[in-house]
């Protein structure tokens, strides 16, 4: 009986601690994202650090939600995401940092394959055919890609966020 006292008595201690270390990560990065904010958005890249073809993750914090997301460059093009594909709350790239078909051609989820277009969002194929990905306002300035948060009602972001 004891035993079990403690063992809960620890459980809710670790708990606790676990959650203010959170909520505190959280401020932090949420000051400096507005600390560092420019055009709207946080600076997420270089242009030259994604060349065509390729996916670079970060975070933003949009309102009260610590959001994935992934900026992508289609032929010379950037468009930036939620990292949450549209047929489940997971990410595309579960292998981690896998976003393309094996051809370039589609982003594809790994979990049960729907395929996107990279420039739309668009899922072309699978179990969410017809929806689009979460896309985000993308803006280049001085050779560096800026990604700003949704606008409007951000209460959808709450099944998403981290
Ligand atoms: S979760 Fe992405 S296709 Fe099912």
């Amino acid at each position: 009986m004891e035993l079990t006292l403690y063992a809960s008595a620890l459980f809710l201690v670790a708990y606790l601690v676990a959650l203010t270390v959170r909520r505190l990560r959280f401020r932090r990065d949420r000051a400096r994202m507005i600390g560092e904010a420019r055009s709207g958005g946080k600076v997420v890249a270089g242009v030259d650090e994604i060349p065509a073809g390729t996916v670079k993750k970060f975070w933003l914090i949009c309102g009260k939600y610590r959001i994935d997301c992934f900026v992508v460059n289609h032929r010379g093009q950037f468009r930036a995401y939620i990292n949450s594909c549209r047929h489940m709350v997971t990410p595309l790239d579960f292998v981690r940092y896998q976003f393309f078909t094996e051809d370039g051609s589609h982003l594809v989820c790994a979990t049960h394959g729907a395929l996107y277009e990279p420039d739309t969002g668009l899922c072309v194929d699978g179990p969410c055919e017809g929806l689009s990905l979460h896309a985000l306002p993308v803006v280049v300035d001085r050779a560096e890609i800026i990604v700003g948060c949704p606008s409007g009602d951000l209460s959808f972001l709450r099944e998403m966020a981290d």
